[in-house]
């Protein structure tokens, strides 16, 4: 079992919500899937949990600096083919893809423009970029990656847009036990246990473990696979990729942030969530956030969110998945 209750403070509101909502299917059924959600407890939590500001516990605000990798190729905006530069504007106007990781630093603003699409379709290769101005990511525009970092002053991302590293995880850390043993297609486990096809009579029986319980408010974990249904099919679905969008002033949303678990198929476990950390001044906007558990013969556990906001308004954003919420005090 995992430890219960860690966070249950958060909760307060949205338990209810839950409670309210509370959908209590079978541990196991086709393409059902993993736990959501363990930090309250309760298994098999709502569909989906909106965010409100309604009762949200002000904390604290405690500085976390997060920190960039660096493997990875420092570019500029024209290795991008893109037009300006990262201490003006940069205008990326053209699809890009990549083969490896990459890191942009400047103090200016970068624009993506409308039905472009950034990719690194490989799992955990990461597109970062560190700017000192404003981000925008258009309609219709795509980040595809293992993990993808946005620090910037301001953060709009246009309706229809995403920002999606679902299925791109890298490996979960070491000494974990996300993807579960054998070949019975459970799904894999993260911030929830992943889901089971077996019946026992004794006790539940469940698929990948949960972990990084350590850094609930900064998760920084890939998903794990699911299990799959043979030594020659050994896994199912991929791990949720990472997210991390550090935002001084206001996160405009109305596009879709996803570290989803990977599709098992009718024969393997989905794999579970990755992790989402959004620290904005201001939330708003009517998009989604979502590491959930992957499909599969049996789902996967839902990944870890944090949201860490002075304020969160006219907000809609849906978020899926075991998460950790944080209004923070105005600054003076
Ligand atoms: C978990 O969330 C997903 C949405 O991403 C939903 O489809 C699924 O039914 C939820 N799982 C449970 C057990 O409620
Ligand atoms: C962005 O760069 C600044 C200065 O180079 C650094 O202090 C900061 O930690 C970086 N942000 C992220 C999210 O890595
Ligand atoms: C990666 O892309 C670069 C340039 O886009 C290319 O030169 C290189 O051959 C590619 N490497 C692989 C392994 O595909
Ligand atoms: C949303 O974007 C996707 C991919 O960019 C595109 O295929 C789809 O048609 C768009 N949907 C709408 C409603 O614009
Ligand atoms: C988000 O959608 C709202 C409502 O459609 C719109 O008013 C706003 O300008 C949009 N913002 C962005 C950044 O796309
Ligand atoms: C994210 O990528 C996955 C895998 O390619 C795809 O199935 C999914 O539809 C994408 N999600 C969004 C919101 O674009
Ligand atoms: C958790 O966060 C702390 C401090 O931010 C860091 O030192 C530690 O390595 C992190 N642990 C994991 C498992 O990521």
């Amino acid at each position: 079992m995992p430890p219960v209750l860690p966070r249950c403070y958060l909760y307060c509101c949205l338990l209810c919500v839950r409670l309210l909502l509370l959908v209590f299917t079978g541990v196991c059924s086709w393409h059902t899937s993993g736990e959501n959600d363990t930090d309250i407890g309760v298994r098999n939590p709502p569909v989906q949990a909106t965010v409100d500001n309604f009762g949200i516990k002000i904390l604290r605000y405690e500085e976390n600096s997060g920190s960039i990798s660096l493997s990875a190729d420092l570019v500029s905006c024209e290795n991008l083919h893109g037009v300006g530069s990262f201490d003006t504007t940069c205008l990326l106007n053209s699809n890009v893809y990549l083969n490896s990781s990459i890191y942009a630093l400047g103090t200016g603003n970068l624009e993506i423009l409308p039905h472009v699409s950034i990719a690194c379709p490989i799992q955990g290769c990461s597109i970062s970029f560190n700017l000192s101005g404003n981000v925008k990511v258009g309609s219709d525009a795509t980040i595809f990656a293992g993990s993808v970092v946005i620090a910037a002053h301001s953060l709009s991302v246009g309706h229809n847009s995403s920002i999606n590293t679902t299925s791109l995880g890298g490996n979960p850390p070491a000494q974990t036990s996300g993807t579960p043993v054998g070949f019975e297609g459970a799904g894999g486990g993260h911030g929830g246990r992943g889901a089971s096809c077996l019946k026992n009579e004794q006790q539940d029986v469940w698929g990948g473990d949960v972990y990084s319980w350590s850094n609930l408010s900064e998760p920084w974990s890939y998903g794990s696979k699911g299990s799959g249904n043979s030594v020659q099919n050994p896994f199912g679905g991929n791990g949720g990729g990472r997210v991390k969008l550090i935002v001084e002033e206001e996160l405009y949303l109305n596009g879709s942030v996803t570290a989803e678990g990977g599709d098992g198929g009718t024969s393997g476990g989905g794999g579970s969530g990755g992790s989402i950390i959004v620290n904005a001044y201001k939330l708003k906007g009517l998009g989604t956030i979502s590491a959930a558990g992957g499909r599969g013969w049996a789902g996967g556990g839902g990944g870890r969110i944090s949201l860490k906001c002075y304020s969160i308004q006219d907000v809609k954003v849906t978020v899926h998945g075991s998460y950790f919420l944080q209004l923070l005090l105005p600054r003076n």
